[in-house]
């Protein structure tokens, strides 16, 4: 089963495709131009997978994914789903050993029945789990800070001040932030982070054809403003994933399919 028909096992092709289903992977790619790395540095994120199923042992996400050949992966939350057993998405996770991969928790991990339980079975797996944590990791002589909050049960607001997350980061080198919720724009406004990464809002789930406006997003309602893309704050950047499933509590998504997104890194005198 190639990564075309992945989606199409309960719908013939032609029905899905007409009815607006996912069909296919969406890759988008940023470049981030960054005095703060020597070589450009390949970057996959990619974000609520809630346990959704690719294929036996995930291999159609799997490949995608190692196609892509990413120096690092980054997770800001959602991959596991409270209410399931999440064996799809631990599958997935586990076959990403040879990767630094790091993450933080979203809404549905905070739901988990034992949440302390799952995260140690991350943590087993090598996965750098950072919860209102931070580490850094050496990339092609360029050193990244990463930070990586909770966002706690009830999502509408911040819990956190912006000094406490500004607080969470002790270099000058390249700071990420993931952090699962992108409508925390208030807080975001005063964040000092070279890039924040952000998932949740799938896009809207249902894209209104011809106008890459979504329905509808958890804690924004009907009709919301931050589902997908790039949104600058006056020392910060967000890239908010449409996010890597194509269904979630049973409903599919609609003209608007899985997302993996790949940022490079790249050195102000790089022009590949
Ligand atoms: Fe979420």
């Amino acid at each position: 089963m190639n990564r075309k028909t992945f989606l199409c096992l309960a719908v013939p092709a032609g029905a899905a495709a007409a009815a607006g289903l996912p069909r296919n992977f969406d890759v988008t790619r940023y470049r981030i131009l960054t005095p703060k790395v020597s070589r450009p540095i390949h970057i996959a994120m990619l974000a609520d997978l809630h346990d959704n199923y690719y294929g036996r042992q995930m291999q159609v996400l799997v490949s995608l994914l190692k196609n892509e050949k990413p120096d690092l992966i980054l997770m800001p939350g959602d991959m596991l789903h409270d209410h399931r057993d999440n064996r799809n998405s631990f599958c997935f996770l586990q076959q990403l050993q040879e990767f630094p991969v790091f993450y933080s928790p979203g809404n549905h991990e905070e739901f988990l029945d034992d949440y302390e339980a799952d995260m140690q079975k991350l943590i087993e797996m090598g996965i750098h789990v950072l919860q209102n944590q931070t580490e850094t990791i050496t990339i092609r002589d360029s050193v990244l800070e990463i930070a990586g909050l909770r966002c706690g049960v009830r999502a509408d607001q911040s819990p956190f001040s912006a000094e406490e997350v500004n607080g969470l980061f002790h270099t000058d080198h390249f700071r990420i932030l993931l952090s699962h919720q992108p409508h925390w724009t208030a807080l975001y406004q005063n964040v000092r982070a070279d890039l924040i990464l952000a998932g949740h809002a799938h896009g809207g789930q249902w894209i209104i054809p011809f106008t890459g406006q979504g329905l509808y997003a958890p804690n924004q309602g009907l009709f919301p403003k931050i589902t997908s893309g790039l949104y600058t704050f006056p020392e910060s950047r967000m890239i908010v994933t449409r996010g890597i499933c194509w269904q979630s509590y049973h409903i599919p998504k609609l003209y608007n399919n899985p997302e993996l997104i790949m940022i490079t890194l790249s050195p102000r005198e790089e022009h590949a």
